[in-house]
């Protein structure tokens, strides 16, 4: 069933404490378990989920400061938890063989060395869409202090924003249904939890961090009175400028963050974020939209969108550079990269400590789009099709909207600090599950 959209007002996931913290740490604990919770008005919904919610608590950390968080499986299946955007040792990477059985706990050590928006997941092999669709996904935000001084929204005035589709059968039980390995779309689009939830706001700029966490649909984002999105920050961080923009495509696993001055409006304004679509998605009646701002009251604003954000810090070019191709097909049923299948014996890249290489990413498939999803790095995206990438794409970014026969090109700097084997996959879930992954390894130690 679809319920009738905006009359659920939009939670915001509770921040969770640590259990203890020290002088340089902060030490957290994240039950996963089965609940039943309320999300359809009137039915029950079976879920697993960090914390019993979906979605999960919201982890915030300062940059600098470590986190280790335990996870203890108290589900029957078995669970592996990918930081998504933290360049976390190999070992604390979610690597989707390293499995946490039922029953047991792992403690994942965490440096927040970069302040973004990420967002943690389940990363099984073979049953990272099944999990994380029932519910197995949160946000975490690594804040830098010295951000403070740009004076963006912030506080009650700084929403994150997890954008997930599902789909319910009568009893409100969640469907899942993956389409011959091709994806799953669903007919209710959740926000923090929510169905098709509204927020009142006042007349004032909002910042909103956004993370679509659904399993197989993109999104290509706009507000109902055509205003502009002013986009803010990609997967990494902050952008080098503000980047307003009347669209915004966002595939599975981006983030982008993005100021709303509402200050225009009279009381009583009403705009949707809609959902313009995007090819090889399937539309249902209400998947046009996603949630609605209410405007309900006026305050003062000293927030402000400064003209620069950040010196991003791109890295250079060098004048020899090895480009490796990186081709995503699919075949006899299979999503292949590269034409292989996973398999975790072998290792398609070896690119040395603290080499620099440019990384093409050739989507074959006609049918279908791929986000692509490197491990570790942060990249920056040198073209889309031989063509500028969009404006709010051009910061840090490790996940990028490969459509359909697109090529993208990224420069990536590998690390020195972490060796070991990270993976690179789609991040339609239902095609990482068949078979969109592969890995690369860095220095021969580590998972
Ligand atoms: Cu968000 Cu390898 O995953
Ligand atoms: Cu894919």
């Amino acid at each position: 069933p679809q319920p009738t959209p905006f009359q659920v007002n939009l939670p915001i996931p509770p921040i969770l404490k640590p259990v203890r913290s020290d002088a340089n740490t902060d030490y957290y604990e994240i039950k996963m378990q089965k609940s039943r919770v309320n999300i359809l008005p009137g039915l029950t919904t079976e879920v697993w989920a960090y914390q019993g919610m979906v979605p999960g608590p919201t982890i915030v950390q300062t940059l600098g400061r470590k986190s280790v968080v335990r996870f203890i499986n108290h589900i029957d299946v078995s669970t592996s938890i990918h930081l998504h955007g933290m360049a976390s040792q190999p070992q604390y990477d979610g690597y989707p063989e390293d499995l946490i059985l039922p029953g047991y706990y792992k403690d994942y050590h965490y440096p927040n060395n970069r302040a973004a928006m990420l967002w943690y997941h389940d990363h099984a092999v073979h049953t990272t869409a099944r999990n994380v669709y029932m519910g197995l996904a949160g946000m975490y935000v690594v804040q830098d202090p010295a951000e403070a001084a740009l004076k963006l929204p912030q506080g009650k005035y700084d929403v994150p924003l997890i954008i997930q589709d599902k789909l319910f059968a009568s009893n409100g039980s969640l469907v899942f249904n993956d389409d011959n390995h091709h994806g799953l779309m669903g007919d209710v689009i959740l926000v923090n939890g929510a169905p098709f939830p509204r927020m009142a706001v006042s007349a004032r700029k909002y910042r909103f961090r956004v993370v679509n966490g659904s399993n197989s649909r993109a999104y290509k984002l706009a507000l109902s009175n055509k205003a502009d999105l002013i986009a803010i920050a990609s997967d990494g961080g902050l952008l080098a400028k503000p980047e307003p923009t009347k669209e915004l495509i966002i595939g599975m696993a981006e983030r982008y963050e993005f100021v709303i001055d509402f200050s225009a409006y009279p009381i009583g304004t009403q705009i949707v974020l809609q959902n313009l679509g995007l090819p090889n998605n399937t539309d249902y009646d209400l998947t046009g939209q996603i949630m609605r701002f209410d405007v309900v009251s006026r305050e003062a604003d000293d927030s402000t969108v400064p003209t620069t954000l950040r010196d991003l810090k791109l890295n250079k070019q060098p004048s020899r550079v090895i480009e490796r191709r990186w081709t995503f097909d699919h075949r006899s049923e299979m999503w292949v990269i590269n034409g292989n299948t996973w398999d975790k014996n072998r290792i398609d890249a070896d690119p040395g400590a603290g080499g620099t290489e440019i990384w093409n990413f050739q989507n074959n498939s006609r049918e279908w789009f791929h986000p692509v999803h490197v491990h570790l790095v942060d990249f920056q995206i040198l073209s889309r099709d031989g063509k500028p990438p969009f404006p709010y794409e051009r910061g840090w970014k490790d996940t990028v909207y490969l459509g359909e026969n697109n090529n993208i090109r990224v420069l990536a700097k590998f690390d020195e600090e972490r060796q070991g084997k990270y993976i690179i996959h789609c991040h339609n879930l239902v095609h990482e599950d068949h078979d969109m992954m592969t890995q690369y390894q860095i220095g021969t130690t580590g998972i």
